[in-house]
C-alpha cells in the first residue's frame, strides 16, 4: 500500500533540513508518495496566509507529515497542523549520542506531552489595560487519552512503568484532575507510576538524568522541561518529536527555523532525519526505522559533523554520510 507524506518544509533551514529526511527516506526504496505544501513567513508574505488551507487539508488526510520549522508564524502554523492531525500526544525524546559533547552523556529520556490544553488551549484575554488572564484548560479525557497513549508505550520489557510530572500542589483542580487521573488509568492497567512536581523535576534531571525514564506531562510543562532536557544532550540540533493522533501522525524537530545559520547550508539535519526514522516506525517500517536510527548515529559518532556539533560539514554532507550507511 502506498502511504501519502505530506512535506512541509516552512521557512528558514526548515528549507535545508526537510529535503535532506526526504533524501534519507527516498533511499529506502519504500513505496511513499511524497506531496509538498507550503507553510509559515514567506507565504504569509505572499498571500497573507501562513497556513493556507489547502496545507491544512493535506496534513488532515496524508497518512503522515514531516514538517521543517515557520518562523514569526510559527504558533499559526503549527498549533493548526497538530488540530489537522488531531494530535493528542507530542513524544519527545531527548537520547545523548555518543561522542556528542553533551552536559549529561548519560541521559536517555522520552516526554510524553498532553498535547492539545493546559494554558495552550487559547483562551487569553485582556481584561483592560492592567490586567490579562488565561484559563487553563484540563480534561479527563484528555489526560486519559494521554494516559492509555503512555501505557501503550511503556508495555513490554524495556521500560519499568513512567513518571508523571506536575504541579498539584499548587494547581489542585487543573493538573490535580490530570495526576489522578494519568495515576488511574495506569493503576487498571498495571503500569507502575512515580510522579515528581515539575519543579523539582527541573533541578533532579539536571543533577541525575538516570534517575528518569519516560516522562507524562501537561502542555507547557513537557514544552519547557523537554527543551531543558535538549541542553542536556548537546543541542537543538538533535532533537526530534512526533505529534500522533487517532488515525496520522505529525513529525518535526523541535529546533526552529535558525534565521543566524539559515541559507548558509551547513544547518544539523539529524533532528529531522530522526524525526523521519519516527515516521517510519510509525508507519510500522520498523526496521528501516532501526537503520535509520543507527545510521544517525554511527555518522553523529563518526562524523561528518556540521559546525553545531564542532565540524566543519555541511547538511548535505552529513546527508550522504547517513544515505553511505544504510
Ligand atoms: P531556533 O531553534 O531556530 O534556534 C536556536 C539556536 O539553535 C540558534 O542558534 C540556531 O542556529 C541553533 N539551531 C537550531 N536548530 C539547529 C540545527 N538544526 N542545526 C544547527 N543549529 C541549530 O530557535 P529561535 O532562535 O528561538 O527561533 C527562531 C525562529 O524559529 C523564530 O521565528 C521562532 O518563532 C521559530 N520557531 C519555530 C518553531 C517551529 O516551527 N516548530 C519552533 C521554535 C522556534
Ligand atoms: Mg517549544
Amino acid at each position: 500500500m502506498t502511504h501519502e507524506i505530506a512535506v512541509i518544509p516552512g521557512d528558514g533551514i526548515g528549507q535545508e533540513v526537510t529535503p535532506a529526511a526526504v533524501d534519507v527516506l527516498e533511499a529506502l526504496e519504500i513505496d511513499f508518495e511524497f506531496v509538498e505544501a507550503d507553510a509559515g513567513d514567506a507565504v504569509a508574505e505572499a498571500t497573507g496566509e501562513a497556513l493556507p488551507q489547502e496545507t491544512y487539508d493535506l496534513a488532515a488526510s496524508a497518512d503522515a507529515t514531516l514538517f521543517g520549522a515557520a518562523g514569526d508564524t510559527a504558533a499559526d502554523v503549527i498549533l493548526p497542523l497538530r488540530t489537522a492531525v488531531d494530535s493528542f500526544v507530542n513524544v519527545r525524546p531527548a537520547t545523548a549520542y555518543p561522542g556528542i559533547d553533551a552536559v549529561r552523556p548519560e541521559t536517555d529520556l522520552v516526554f510524553l506531552r498532553e498535547n492539545t490544553e493546559g494554558v495552550y488551549a487559547g483562551h487569553e484575554n485582556r481584561l483592560h489595560q492592567d490586567v490579562s488572564t488565561l484559563t487553563r484548560v484540563v480534561t479527563e479525557s484528555a489526560s486519559e487519552r494521554l494516559a492509555d497513549f503512555a501505557c501503550d508505550y511503556v508495555a513490554g520489557d524495556e521500560h519499568d512503568g513512567f513518571t508523571i510530572v506536575h504541579k498539584a500542589n499548587v494547581m489542585r483542580e487543573t493538573d490535580g484532575l490530570f495526576r489522578d487521573t494519568v495515576r488511574d488509568v495506569a493503576d487498571e492497567r498495571d503500569v507502575e507510576t512515580d510522579e515528581v512536581l515539575m519543579d523539582a523535576f527541573a533541578t533532579r534531571v539536571c543533577l541525575d538524568p538516570e534517575q528518569f525514564d519516560v516522562v507524562v506531562c501537561p502542555n507547557l510543562a513537557g514544552d519547557v522541561l523537554s527543551d531543558l532536557a535538549a541542553g542536556l544532550v548537546g543541542g537543538l540540533g538533535l532533537l526530534p518529536s512526533a505529534n500522533i493522533g487517532p488515525e496520522r501522525a505529525l513529525f518535526e524537530p523541535v529546533h526552529g527555523t535558525a534565521p543566524d545559520i539559515a541559507g548558509e547550508g551547513v544547518a544539523n539535519p539529524a533532528a529531522t532525519i530522526i524525526s523521519a526514522a519516527m515516521l517510519l516506525e510509525y508507519l510500522g517500517y520498523d526496521e528501516a526505522s532501526d537503520d535509520v536510527h543507527e545510521a544517525v548515529e554511527a555518522t553523529l559518532e563518526d562524523g561528518p559533523r556540521t559546525p553545531d556539533l564542532g565540524g566543519d560539514a555541511a547538511t548535505e554532507d552529513v546527508t550522504r554520510a547517513v544515505i553511505d550507511r544504510l
